[in-house]
């Protein structure tokens, strides 16, 4: 059952922005569905949209392999918006010219705009897109005018306003293309008459709904890390399924102080679910030691987790289905948005050949990062967790220099509890991208009270960054700085030093290891 009552189609043509044209038009207090070009005109006739916008792609409509579409989806009284391969597309379904230029436009171009009162165009000056194509339009179809032009692009954007049929050749929907936002939100509310009363509510209670349908009343399983996305994830299945959810949390010792205590707490308190926890710290330090080297700390931890999550999921399993909290950042970084093949279905769960599942379930997918936070706030996931600054799979793992044991372990999470507490306390936490603490496995002399101590060192990580690809050391303030340096060595035994690491990446990473 779908209850979004107004809702724009992103008819997928293979282009490796669909998804963040969905959320521009999300943006908007309105809901964009991403649909794949195979879908028949039957299914999009029956869901009532506002609006349908036919995506980009790498192909070229010549090639009558690459992804066409029914032509009476034009005919069907519902506004369309094609961008880059989509208006060629339009150009191509209705008889128009396109073809292959000779060089290739890519990146910030002027276009002038040539009919000024174009609805799509309304308050858009002359100004930079984003353009990135080979084929163009070189005559329009009958009935259709040109709206804007390039220097090299003669067709920038067409339109039939009659027919409600626009075009642009350019990316609206990246922040390069100067009055992008302006652009869609004219085409969303000009021509598609939304209201834009869509709220982040109605994304969950239209996935619970679905979430509902799909599982019936089969079992699912989820494995939770206590990081963001898998912890929202976990909130929406439970309200869509209480108990038939199992979640695995699978404990390996590597968390930070208290952290698994708490997730625990969170979801056996707050939501219904079946929770598993697996302690198993033990085991891996066990698998751990004597070892150094940082990739073959990374490895084992990487195996055991596998091994072990596996294992539980045997156990705890009783066929249905299986889900995980991949967002759309995560389907990019494993190649599906940069692929030029278009794909309808994306797992990325390397799972083990005996588990068998009826299929995977996703119900983050299409949401970005912030998205997925604010779900989190609505489902009611404490701001601790929902909030939760990146935290690396390997977990303390990469944070302890050398062999890991167990009392290094203790020293570390100490130390980081206490710099936690004390940035909290200093309100300089929403500054900050991550702050950590390391161990890296140094000793030195000290004194207190009158002994010699030879004890721990240990360093303060704090980076600000947007994208964490680079980064710059944080400039906290020296009293803070303080604070938690004169907290470290009374309260943490064993730590007689602190330093601040003031490198910037590149050259430096962000973690140490
Ligand atoms: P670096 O150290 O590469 O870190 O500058 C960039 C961001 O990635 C996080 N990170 C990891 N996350 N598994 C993860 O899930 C890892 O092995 C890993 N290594 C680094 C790091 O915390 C930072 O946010």
């Amino acid at each position: 059952m779908n209850t979004v009552k107004e809702k724009i189609l992103v008819l997928d043509f293979g282009g490796q922005y669909n998804q963040l044209i969905a959320r521009r038009v999300r943006d908007n207090n309105v809901y964009a569905e991403i649909k794949p070009y195979t879908a028949s005109l039957d299914e999009i006739r029956a869901e009532n949209y506002k609006g349908i916008i036919f995506t980009g792609g790498p192909n070229s409509v010549f090639d009558m392999s690459s992804p066409h579409y029914d032509k009476a989806i034009l005919d069907l009284g519902i506004p369309v918006l094609g961008i880059c391969y989509g208006c060629q597309l339009i150009c191509f379904m209705k008889d128009g010219r396109v073809e292959t230029a000779e060089t290739s436009e890519y990146g910030k171009i002027d276009i002038t705009v040539d009919k000024k009162d174009s609805l799509l165009f309304e308050d858009i000056p002359d100004s930079v897109v984003w353009m990135s194509h080979t084929d163009r339009i070189v005559e329009v179809p009958e009935g259709f005018e040109i709206t804007a032009h390039s220097d090299a692009c003669p067709v920038a954007a067409m339109e039939n306003a009659d027919k409600g049929i626009y075009a642009v050749q350019f990316h609206p929907e990246v922040t390069h293309s100067q009055y992008g936002s302006r652009l869609l939100s004219n085409f969303i509310f000009n021509i598609c008459g939304c209201s834009g009363d869509w709220k982040m509510e109605g994304f969950i209670e239209n996935t619970v709904n679905s979430l509902r349908e799909k599982i019936g009343d089969k079992k699912v399983v989820l494995g939770l890390s206590g990081g963001v996305d898998s912890s929202v994830a976990a909130a929406l299945l439970s309200k869509a399924v209480g108990n038939q959810l199992t979640c695995v949390f699978v404990d390996q010792g590597l968390m930070r102080k208290d952290e698994g205590d708490f997730v625990e707490k969170t979801f056996t308190t707050m939501f219904d679910m079946n929770f598993v926890r697996v302690n198993c710290g033990h085991e891996f330090v066990g698998k751990l030691k004597g070892v150094v080297d940082p990739e073959e700390k990374r490895n084992i931890i990487g195996t055991e987790f596998y091994n072990v999550f596996w294992n539980k999921i045997r156990e705890e399993s009783d066929g249905g289905f299986f889900a995980q909290g991949t967002i759309y950042p995560d389907c990019i970084e494993s190649g599906k948005g940069d692929a030029d093949k278009i794909k309808t279905h994306h797992n990325k769960v390397k799972m083990p050949d005996d588990i068998k599942f009826d299929d995977v379930i996703e119900p983050l997918r299409d949401l970005f990062k912030d998205e997925v936070r604010k779900v989190g706030e609505l489902l009611g996931i404490p701001r601790e967790l929902v909030w939760r600054q990146p935290f690396p799979g390997p977990g303390l793992g990469v944070r302890i220099i050398g062999e890991i044991t167990e009392e290094k372990i203790r020293v570390l999470q100490e130390a980081d509890a206490v710099l936690r507490d004390e940035i909290k306390k200093s309100g300089i936490e929403n500054e900050l991208s991550q702050f950590f603490v390391v161990l890296p496995d140094v000793r030195t002399v000290g004194v207190m009270g009158d002994h010699r101590t030879y004890d721990h060192l240990v360093a303060i990580r704090a980076v600000t960054t947007d994208d964490f690809m680079t980064a710059d050391f944080a400039r906290i303030p020296y009293d803070v700085l303080a604070k938690v340096s004169n907290r470290i060595v009374n309260e943490c035994p064993n730590v007689n030093r602190v330093v601040y690491d003031i490198t910037s990446k590149p050259p430096g990473t962000i973690e140490w290891e």
